[in-house]
């Protein structure tokens, strides 16, 4: 059965019910918040990706009042506002946990193991991408390259890196999360949740312990090509093809604080989990 224009037009008309609006107190309280951020920019409307990070950390995700509220204080329609809020996919349209797990699988990650690590979760976790534990901790998310490469695998909780995952530790990550263990990034700040991280992206202070000086730290596999570059090390170490090594020589003696290249990347990753182990699969029969 088809339905007619005239019912389709009737039913598209129907005004849409008012978004609910913030408690006085709240509202006042995201105002002297919002004229902060406005401020900062000489056109305001160039405060709506922090306005918007702003209501997330009010909710834990835009709701249609927060973008009701950025459409009010920048003078935007509720469909401009929409507009930017639906393109950008830091920004949540649905509640979600509190520790939103990123697993990077982009081309390196995906083959150094964040394709497995991804599936893994999953599975333990009983939920697929974009989904959240049933006791509200977790969100488990694929998420795009976070240019750390040189640490790939990498898993991501509300944006702060962990480092040269493996399934195991990925499953140990979220185990504790979900139990209220403290877990420690492998660089940057403490973790947060994930509204105290939408605060400090609509541009407030990061007060963590740390937060400023971790800011720019980059480990020791980001820093080789600067070495080298600098002729602080050594030329990069020649890899012999197996079995052509010299007489005398390893292939798998690098002495990497002698010789170090791109391949001296942190060797803890996926390859260290023998039931996970890094590298093409074989062909059966090969
Ligand atoms: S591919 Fe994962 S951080 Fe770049």
């Amino acid at each position: 059965m088809t339905t007619s224009s005239s019912e389709r037009g009737v039913s598209l008309g129907m005004p849409e019910l008012p978004a609910p609006a913030y408690p006085d107190d709240v509202r006042a309280r995201l105002e002297r918040d919002a004229r902060e951020i406005i401020a900062r920019y000489p056109d305001s409307r160039s405060a709506l990706l922090p306005l918007l990070h702003l209501v997330q950390s009010e909710e834990g995700h835009v709701t249609r009042t927060g973008m009701q509220f950025c459409a009010d204080v920048l003078n935007l329609t509720t469909a401009e506002v929409t507009a930017v809020a639906t393109f950008y996919t830091m920004y949540r349209r649905k509640p979600s946990g509190d520790y939103q797990v990123g697993v990077c699988t982009n081309t390196l990650c995906a083959v150094m193991g964040g394709d497995a690590i991804f599936e893994e979760l999953q599975e333990h976790l009983g939920v697929g991408n974009g989904e959240t534990t049933d006791d509200g901790k977790v969100t488990l998310e694929h998420i795009e390259c976070n240019a750390a490469c040189d640490f790939a695998p990498v898993v991501m909780v509300n944006w702060e890196f962990f480092d040269n995952q493996t399934p195991r530790s990925a499953k140990r990550l979220v185990d504790d999360l979900r139990a209220g263990r403290p877990v420690e990034p492998t660089r940057g700040a403490r973790l947060c949740t994930f509204k105290e991280t939408a605060r400090i992206l609509a541009g407030f202070p990061d007060e963590r312990p740390g937060a400023v000086e971790a800011s720019g730290s980059a480990g020791p596999a980001s820093l080789v090509g600067l070495r080298l570059a600098k002729g602080e090390a050594a030329p990069a170490r020649v890899v012999h093809p197996r079995g052509e090594a010299p007489q005398g020589e390893s292939p798998h003696d690098p002495s990497p604080t002698e010789h170090l290249s791109s391949h001296d990347a942190p060797q803890d990753t996926s390859a260290s989990d023998p039931a996970h182990p890094a590298g093409p699969i074989a062909e059966e029969g090969e």
